[in-house]
């Protein structure tokens, strides 16, 4: 008997609404080792993004998705990626699974989508994967395809390679769709294993306050592929298949051999934060969450003076937690403004948020927003 995939599967799921749920995220540690193949440590927040699917009202054959944060809804006929018509780019995050899977062979037919986030945008929170581990979380159950883990994680992430044109390394996707509450998840970005490490924030005194600097993302596309492209030349010209493959031990040796001071420093970055993600889990395992903030803080000083992602916004946010006593504090996400966290003991988040206003207000930058994270759920089903 010939086996079905899961995208040739018979639609037989009939429902009349289906709500998911996905949360942004916090990168706790592991930046820009994604698409190195390397190790990732995130977890998922309590702000997501809502997805109901239904289907289109009767006579009307086509897709169309409506945002609780955007004016006009964006209405297409049903297509696959190639044939697709030139919309809103906040559209595509949502269009770009019906088009994967029309792709892919499956009859998607004529829906309607909304979503509604609650994740601040440009905060580098990943308000985009919430968006779109919410709308393929709905699809899946919705049409009934029954995708595994690994399925559901590589169509969002062509998602927003493909169709959205973001040459993001997964990361993101991966916690917005497997993160627990209590818990970081621990990530290998070449076999995409994942694990839960509790990170019991509240049982050590200690809370993640962050700050979103709101700095203007100067350049961030063109900074983020380039960075991506001179890690994947320090790779071919080291000879091995991603940087993931030159170990903490193999560092001085890998150096040696690139004459390029550029790609040097992302080599080391890249190398020493893998290491960073490693020992941090190590810590968690043994119950060890305070000792983790001198390795938060390394990360920082990495992103800043080797990979050199950092902007004066968030430098100032890193200092400004320091000199208020926090454990470890350092850049989350991308680069190039975003948000900082700072590991804090929970009663100095009033007074370490005070210290990063009065720096913002002495270096003449605008208000920072202010507020404490802890690990939630990854994306989960809603009652419709
Ligand atoms: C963005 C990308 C992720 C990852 C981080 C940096 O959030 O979406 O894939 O590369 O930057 O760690």
């Amino acid at each position: 008997m010939a086996t079905c995939t899961p995208f040739q599967r018979v639609l037989t799921k009939r429902v009349s609404m289906t709500v998911w749920r996905a949360p942004g995220r916090i990168n706790l540690v592991g930046e820009h080792t994604d698409y190195n193949d390397g190790f990732v440590l995130p977890f998922a927040l309590e702000v997501g993004c809502t997805a109901v699917v239904e289907p289109a009202s009767p006579g009307r054959d086509g897709w169309s998705v409506r945002s609780a944060q955007q004016a006009e809804p964006v209405v297409v006929r049903r297509s696959g990626l190639s044939a697709a018509p030139d919309v809103p780019e906040w559209s595509r995050y949502v269009l770009g699974a019906l088009w994967l899977l029309t792709d892919r062979g499956v009859d998607v037919p004529a829906l309607d989508l909304r979503v509604d986030s609650d994740v601040p945008s440009g905060a580098g929170l990943s308000s985009s994967a919430a968006l779109v581990c919410s709308v393929t979380r709905a699809l899946d159950d919705h049409l009934g395809l029954g995708l595994d883990d690994d399925a559901l994680f590589a169509l969002t992430r062509d998602v927003e390679n493909d169709a959205v044109g973001a040459p993001t390394g997964g990361m993101d996707q991966l916690v917005s769709l497997r993160g627990e509450a209590g818990h970081a998840l621990f990530c290998d970005m070449r076999s995409h294993e994942t694990r839960a490490v509790p990170l019991d924030l509240a049982g050590n005194g200690l809370a993640v306050l962050v700050a979103d600097t709101r700095a203007p993302h100067r350049h961030s596309d063109g900074e983020y592929g380039a960075r991506r492209s001179g890690c994947e030349e320090a790779a071919r010209r080291l000879g091995v298949p991603a940087l993931r493959d030159v170990t903490a031990a193999d560092l001085d040796d890998a150096l040696a051999q690139l004459n390029d001071d550029e790609l040097r420093r992302y080599v080391r970055h890249v190398v020493t934060e893998d290491d960073r993600v490693l020992s941090v889990v190590r810590l968690l395992d043994e119950g060890r969450l305070p000792d983790v903030g001198p390795l938060l803080t390394a990360s920082h000083i990495s992103m800043r003076d080797d990979f050199r992602i950092t902007v004066p916004e968030v430098d100032t946010a890193v200092d400004a937690l320091h000199e208020a006593g926090a454990l470890g504090a350092r850049m989350t996400g991308g680069g190039f403004g975003g948000c900082v966290i700072g590991l804090v003991s929970e009663q100095s988040v009033e007074s370490a948020g005070e210290a990063v206003r009065a720096a913002f207000a002495d270096a003449g930058f605008g208000e920072p927003s202010l507020f404490t994270a802890a690990p939630a759920a990854g994306a989960h089903p809603v009652a419709g």
